[in-house]
């Protein structure tokens, strides 16, 4: 019988993850570290069972549509904004993602960055190679501090509870806003709910974007946002980077309607050299790597991996997006 056939979507995956796929399917590894054009993803949907793509390669109801011969896609993610999920359902192509397992990576990358801004460590680190360290004077990189500020967070599911208890440990006020209310977190963690945006955006020090990118938070901080916010805010964005309007962060730092901003993600991405956003002090900037540990990183893939073939061979799907999708293979 042949053997189902899975697409690795980039090249620097683990060995261990094409390994391991290779016992079960036959295995095609897509000899590039770029984003597949849409018309090569388009292709492969009729000739594939299994994509393993990453979280930013666009799945949309085209491709869907010709995906003939494809049932499942497992994300190297936990955001699925990427895939066209009631399409997929329809046309029955499961979808999983890597939920569980990059919460703590995630946390400390927000605090990385958080604490960069702050503290100004990657502005410095700048200036030094510029030459611009010459003299003890440290009045040009004077920070804000963390303790008994308050830090905001905006989508309080795994990532956003971590980064609450690290927050602790900082001596923070904690304070959210979610789509669900959770109050078991609450009491464990110590964060308050703040009742509504307006609130939450008034009173943070420190507003840190965790929430998943859907049709409610796309653009969902834009100008009249940032004006609430205090002149000496700080936003974290760790979500999607259409959650920002991304003019409207230019406009707010560049006027400094808020202090700064640390992002790890943008729109779109990679962002392009010319960005206005990149002539910016008060912006520090990571290329979405906030799982981006060397364990995380494996470890979601090899999480992909194991969704394939378990839904190629039969076997019970952990992780599974859209189950409903089961009943339409
Ligand atoms: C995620 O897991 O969603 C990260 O942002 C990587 O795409």
């Amino acid at each position: 019988m042949a053997r189902p056939k899975v697409w690795l979507m980039r090249n620097y995956h683990d060995p261990q993850i094409e390994a391991y796929l290779s016992e079960h399917c036959e295995v095609i590894v897509r000899q590039s570290n770029v984003t597949p054009p849409h018309e090569e993803i388009f292709k492969m949907a009729a000739e594939c069972d299994g994509f393993l793509p990453e979280g930013i390669d666009i799945i949309d109801a085209e491709v869907l549509n010709n995906a003939s011969r494809l049932k499942i896609i497992a994300d190297r993610s936990v955001g699925t904004d990427n895939v066209d999920i009631p399409v997929a359902t329809r046309n029955g192509v499961l979808l999983t993602n890597t939920p569980g397992i990059l919460q703590d990576a995630c946390a400390d990358m927000t605090f990385a960055l958080l604490l960069s801004f702050a503290r100004q460590v990657t502005r410095s680190d700048r200036d030094i190679r510029a030459g611009k360290w010459t003299v003890f004077d440290q009045t040009p990189w004077l920070g804000l501090d963390t303790y008994n500020k308050t830090l905001g967070i905006f989508g309080f599911g795994g990532i956003g509870q971590k980064v609450a208890k690290r927050a602790a440990g900082f001596d923070m006020r904690v304070i959210y806003y979610s789509r669900t209310r959770r109050p078991e977190a609450e009491a464990e963690l110590g964060a308050e709910w703040a009742g509504d945006m307006e609130t939450l955006l008034r009173e943070s020090d420190y507003l840190c974007l965790h929430c998943p990118l859907t049709d409610e938070t796309r653009g969902v901080i834009g100008e009249a946002e940032f004006a609430l916010m205090k002149p000496s805010g700080v936003l974290v964005n760790m979500a999607r980077g259409a959650v920002v309007q991304q003019q409207a962060l230019y406009e707010a730092l560049e006027a400094n309607v808020i202090a700064g901003a640390a992002i790890d993600v943008c729109d779109p991405e990679p962002m392009l050299i010319d960005d206005p956003l990149l002539t910016l002090d008060n912006l520090v900037i990571t290329p979405h790597i906030g799982s981006a540990s060397a364990a995380t990183f494996t470890a979601m893939g090899m999480m992909a991996a194991r969704s394939i073939v378990a839904a190629l061979t039969g076997e019970p799907v952990k992780n599974m997006v859209n189950p409903e999708a089961m009943a339409n293979w």
